[in-house]
């Protein structure tokens, strides 16, 4: 069996596949383009993904040896499924074991939004801190405060059971009401526009989607309150960047703490780089030495059950490629 994985991802992961196969790793730090990647698994089996390459029919018509594709993220918005189904591909994904990991992130980009963490840090080494001062570095309160979680699922469950900690009231909005969490985590259902006007901070925890594509644009952006903290740790395209920036140099919101940009990495003379009341970070959220590892071994359990026949751990589409296979 041969492998091809797009990147070096952490030794748990590689091993498990070189017990199992010849497998072939991408030695540079940046993604392989299209054509890089196409003579990097050209006659492989299996591949390994990251949520930077683009697989799709194009990619699985030039590479027609490839069974499985596994991609190292619980976000497969990189992968079009369909044309991976509809030529007996099976694709598989990493969920559940980065979701605290996740959360916990969220949490972090928040408090350090809500309480201006990196100016008054930048201000330090630039050798500013003068003396305390009572009208220095103000901040949000995020204690006992409302937050509005768009998106409740695994991601977005972890994040309302740490606001519970933070006596936060918390909104959600989802497809439908999930009575089931409701009491567990304490969250209340309400439309997306109740939810942009009543929320102190809003988190996204949404896969990007056609339907979640810039679900938040100008027009939501006026919704929210002036005083609102935007968070993002889903993908960068759910929201319009222009229209955020605007929003946050005008005042129209008071801070954004971004992990996923659109683009991704964002240009480094971009205007949202420049501006004092947002964060951003290099999609980190599920950067812990642990969460890697499972990731890593997951993606390679998928793999290896995939390419054997056998129904991998996490597929999103084992059972329509076998009725597919059937028809
Ligand atoms: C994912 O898994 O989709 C994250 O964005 C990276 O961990």
């Amino acid at each position: 069996m041969r492998i091809a994985v797009t990147r070096r991802i952490p030794d748990a992961g590689l091993a498990l596949l070189a017990e199992a196969a010849e497998v072939v790793v991408w030695p540079k730090s940046l993604p392989p383009n299209r054509e890089e990647l196409i003579g990097l698994t050209a006659g492989a089996d299996g591949l390994l993904t990251l949520l930077t390459e683009r697989v799709d029919g194009e990619l699985l018509d030039a590479v027609p040896t490839v069974r499985a594709v596994s991609n190292m993220a619980v976000g497969y918005d990189n992968i079009d499924v369909e044309a991976a189904t509809t030529r007996g591909v099976v694709v598989c994904i990493t969920p559940d074991v980065l979701t605290e990991t996740t959360a916990d992130f969220t949490f972090a980009l928040l408090l350090a939004v809500a309480r201006r963490v990196k100016p008054a840090a930048d201000a330090v080494l630039r050798g500013e801190w003068k003396t305390w001062e009572p009208l220095g570095f103000l901040g949000q309160d995020v204690y006992g405060s409302t937050l509005g979680i768009i998106g409740m699922g695994r991601i977005g469950q972890a994040v309302a059971r740490r606001a519970r900690g933070f006596a936060m009231t918390i909104l959600y909005t989802d497809q439908a009401p999930r009575p089931e969490i409701e009491n567990e985590v304490g969250a209340r259902f309400v439309g997306i526009d109740q939810l942009l006007r009543e929320s102190d901070v809003v988190s996204l925890h949404v896969p990007l989607t056609r339907e979640t594509r810039k679900m938040i644009g100008a027009e939501q952006l006026r919704m929210m309150k002036r005083s609102a903290i935007l968070i993002n740790t889903a993908r960068g395209g759910v929201i319009d960047t222009e229209a955020l920036a605007d929003a946050l140099e005008s005042g129209t919101i008071w801070a954004a703490g971004l992990d996923v940009t659109d683009p991704e990495p964002l240009p480094a003379d971009h205007r949202l780089l420049r501006l004092p009341n947002v964060l951003v970070t290099p999609h980190i959220a599920s950067a812990s030495e642990v969460t890697r590892t499972r990731m890593a071994r997951l993606a390679a359990e998928n793999l290896l059950a995939a390419l054997r026949g056998e129904r991998p751990p996490r597929s999103i589409n084992w059972e329509a490629v076998r009725g597919h296979a059937q028809s």
